[in-house]
């Protein structure tokens, strides 16, 4: 409709010789502003009001007119178009129609995305900033995918960095083995290594010494430092298998081992690196702190391991992007700003195809950061079973759908800026702006649509409508302007408000009416049911919620 007003309005400007560069149609925030508005008499030269008249005058002689029900002069020089009934209803009939298709779209056709989420640490707990990671990315992924791109996930496993220098320096001081400890011994053992070398010049000596092997191949170090990854990659698969979340590629920092050397000798060949006080680092530019290739001590650098990642997959058949999404954490901005200065000037990827989405703290009930007495992270995997444990006080039959579902849904209904307060009561609330809410109206439509027996898709169907009619309808319709736009801007926030919206309005709908009275079924209700479970379905599908049998 927006395309057709649009046309309509582009005519008449022609007619009238009004020359106006750009203008918008779009839908208005409230309701009785008509279906559609246009700015299009408020912008350049002349009195607004005076445009509007000669512009509505002349529209009301078009076929426009047509699909309308009323044309109106608003504030300043709004033009406020309302639509007919009919139209609506000839709009639901064809949502149907399109089922599962609705709301796709086609334009990142021809196009690939890759998408870096997750990428907790080895020998740590999976953190809460790795599970935002997890759900936004992956959300962010399908809806790449939902408008045609086509899209590879990237684990980027925190698997190097003297850290390991201080775990490996901690197993052969005790005398330890790493087999026998959890991934949460591991990260104490890390944290009081680093706590005593705080104190212990001598400690950090030897650990620094241990990375230096551990870089150098030295069988010692490399066993037990592959124990380390082998036991975490283990507790991360459960998680993962929690999540439903499955990332085809987990090439982690020390993969590139190789790629950084390369990266060291093109940025000295093109003359962008320079020594500094023993360093060898890279000036960025834009008002950015420089660049740590090299450590005076010899020692590479996370950022060096960054720039060695999107060297390697702008080269590689399979990864190589026409854009790099990486969805961590806000703290990590300015390193996202210094790693892309550094490659759209070494010419490997352009600026404008790397995009940091980063997400904010998640912090516990008490407002705190999560995290153990023992300074250690919370275990993710228990956190994640009690919540699945309340769930099952909703919903016996599918606590695990309802619990993860509600974690999900309450992570995404915040943009993924936002720093927020996890709160298990408010996730599971059935009657809040919760994952289970729109799980419930979802399962409530999916009963009617069970129960009763196919309304034939050509039917004619009412043309008069209730206003709760008209407002679940109304927004089936916008569908595809809330995936694209939550897509554009990597906020699948803004499709869990819509979700949420379309839960409601379905439910004040079927509280009003009946679908199915006595044995008959009313076919446009049932067409509206229709519409409300495919797009319901599909747009927890895109947030990576599933929807139980029963609620
Ligand atoms: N492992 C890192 C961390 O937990 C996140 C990795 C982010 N990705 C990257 N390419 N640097 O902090």
């Amino acid at each position: 409709m927006e395309r057709e007003i649009r046309k309509a309005i582009d005519e008449v400007l022609h007619k009238l010789k009004l020359a106006v560069e750009s203008y918008v149609v779009e839908r208005p925030r409230e309701e009785g502003h008509g279906d559609w508005a246009s700015n299009v008499a408020l912008v350049g030269a002349g009195n607004p009001i005076e445009k509007a008249e000669k512009i509505v005058s002349e529209l009301k002689n078009s076929d426009l007119m047509k699909s309308l029900d009323g044309i109106e002069i608003a504030g300043p020089g709004f033009i406020n178009f309302t639509i007919k009934t009919e139209w609506w209803v000839e709009r639901l009939q064809e949502i149907v129609k399109q089922g599962k298709d609705w709301g796709s779209g086609d334009w990142g056709k021809g196009r690939q995305v890759l998408i870096e989420y997750s990428s907790p640490n080895i020998a740590k707990n999976f953190s809460v900033g790795h599970l935002r990671s997890t759900i936004i990315g992956q959300s962010i992924r399908n809806l790449f995918e939902f408008s045609g791109w086509k899209t590879v996930g990237d684990n980027h496993l925190g698997d190097w960095g003297t850290q390991f220098g201080m775990i490996i320096a901690a197993v052969e001081e005790g005398g330890l083995d790493l087999s026998e400890m959890t991934v949460e011994e591991m990260e104490r053992l890390y944290v009081e290594y680093n706590q005593r070398a705080k104190e212990d010049e001598s400690l950090r000596e030897k650990a620094k010494e241990a990375f230096v092997r551990l870089e150098q191949g030295d069988e010692g170090a490399r066993s037990i430092w592959q124990v380390a990854i082998d036991k975490s990659k283990a507790d991360f698969e459960k998680i993962y298998k929690q999540l439903g979340v499955e990332i085809e590629h987990a090439y982690g920092e020390s993969f590139y081992e190789e790629e950084m050397k390369e990266v060291i000798r093109e940025v000295k060949e093109k003359g962008l690196a320079r020594e500094s006080e023993g360093a060898l680092v890279m000036d960025l530019g834009d008002g950015l702190p420089v660049g740590m290739l090299v450590k005076s001590d010899g020692g590479t650098t996370y950022f060096t391991r960054d720039l060695a990642t999107v060297r390697y997959r702008s080269r590689t058949q399979g990864l190589k992007s026409d854009l790099y999404v990486y969805e961590v954490g806000g703290e990590q901005s300015l390193h996202f700003k210094q790693v892309f200065a550094a490659v759209d000037k070494l010419g490997w990827v352009k600026r404008d195809n790397l995009v940091h989405v980063a997400h904010g703290m998640v912090l516990g009930e008490d407002g705190k950061k999560m995290s153990t007495r023992k300074g250690t992270g919370v275990r993710m995997a228990e956190w994640l079973d009690e919540i699945v444990k309340r769930a099952g006080e909703i919903n016996k039959h599918s606590a695990e759908m309802v619990g993860i579902g509600a974690v999900k849904f309450f992570d995404l209904k915040h943009s993924p800026v936002t720093a927020y307060r996890f709160d298990q009561e408010e996730a599971l609330r059935l009657d809040g702006y919760s994952g289970p809410y729109v799980q419930y109206a979802t399962v409530r439509a999916r009963r009617i649509i069970d129960t009763s027996s196919e309304v034939n898709q050509d039917i004619s169907l009412r043309k008069n409508l209730d206003i709760e009619e008209v407002r679940v309808i109304k927004l089936l319709d916008k569908f595809p302007e809330v995936v694209k736009e939550a897509t554009l801007d990597y906020s699948p926030n803004l499709l869990a408000d819509y979700v949420f919206d379309l839960a409601k309005s379905f439910n004040d709908f079927y509280s009003k009416h009946r679908v199915i009275d006595e044995g008959e079924v009313e076919p446009l209700r049932w067409f509206l049911a229709k519409g409300v479970v495919e797009v319901l379905e599909q747009g927890l599908g895109l947030l990576g919620i599933g929807v139980p049998e029963r609620m």
